[in-house]
């Protein structure tokens, strides 16, 4: 009796098995129909990529946008902006009480992941510069120029109103160390290293590539990185594409456009 009650069990449980196989089969053979069908839709398809992102999700040109593109053919509009959400993150700083540690408060979130992540690579990490307003962007550039004349200045610092870092959402970022801080070396150390291939998975690019100078219009900056948020960094990674201006077909470049 009991024998039997356990080859009954064993049967019943073999179907519910099988039955489950089914149900996935036919289950994934009406979600692959799905896309036949939608082919022959009249509506208008929404604005996206084949893999479903969607570039239109946020303004370019806003400069409260996480995607806004800032560089020498776009200046910020208006070219006084402040962001109204600056914070100071608790991390790590080059110069605290400084007025350029400052940043978005999402950018502040992503720069202490980051940063606790890296640590957890064993390399610890300093904010050098974050927020600057376009006064404050007015000194740095005088000094460069003052330093090594406008052309040269042209390819390492951003005239006022035209620098991503009035935005909130980029960081220079260095070694606690202070080694190769702001130089191009800073992309041999681990610290750099690790950044260029990481800072992608906390929503962060690297906005000034060495191979990308004639789109971005800057030199090599390792040190550079952009938040973007992790929805776009990670999509230009799964793409292999660097640059805001190529990702969303956007002018760049080493040349000037006035600003309004
Ligand atoms: N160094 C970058 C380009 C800036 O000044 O914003
Ligand atoms: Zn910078």
């Amino acid at each position: 009796m009991r024998i039997k009650a356990v080859a009954i069990s064993v049967v019943v449980l073999a179907l519910l098995a099988g039955g489950g196989t089914w149900w996935r089969i036919a289950h994934r053979q009406s979600y692959v129909s799905n896309p036949v069908q939608n082919s022959n839709s009249t509506t208008t398809p929404p604005a996206k990529n084949s893999d479903g992102f969607n570039k239109t999700k946020y303004s370019l040109t806003d400069p409260t946008s996480l995607w806004v593109v800032a560089n020498k053919q776009h200046p910020l509009q208006p070219v006084n902006y402040v962001p109204a959400d600056l914070t100071v993150p608790s991390v790590p700083l080059v110069s605290p009480g400084a007025d350029n540690m400052q940043m978005r408060v999402a950018t502040a979130s992503a720069v202490t992941q980051l940063f606790a992540a890296a640590k957890q690579a064993g390399l610890n990490l300093e904010v050098v510069s974050g927020y600057r307003s376009y006064t404050y962007q007015q000194t740095v550039y005088s000094r460069y120029v003052t330093r090594s004349g406008q052309a040269t200045a042209d390819q390492e610092s951003a005239r006022p109103g035209y620098s991503e870092h009035q935005t909130g959402l980029a960081v220079d970022i260095g070694a606690a160390s202070g080694k190769c801080a702001l130089e191009a070396c800073f992309g041999t150390t681990p610290e750099g290293q690790w950044l260029a291939a990481n800072a992608y998975r906390y929503g962060f690019i690297l906005r000034y590539p060495a191979d990308k100078v004639t789109v971005t219009g800057y030199e090599y900056e390792p040190w550079h990185f952009r938040y973007v948020g992790t929805d776009l960094s990670s999509e230009m990674h799964q793409q292999d594409i660097e640059t805001l201006e190529d990702f969303f077909g956007v002018t760049g470049g080493t040349v000037y456009k006035a600003a309004p």
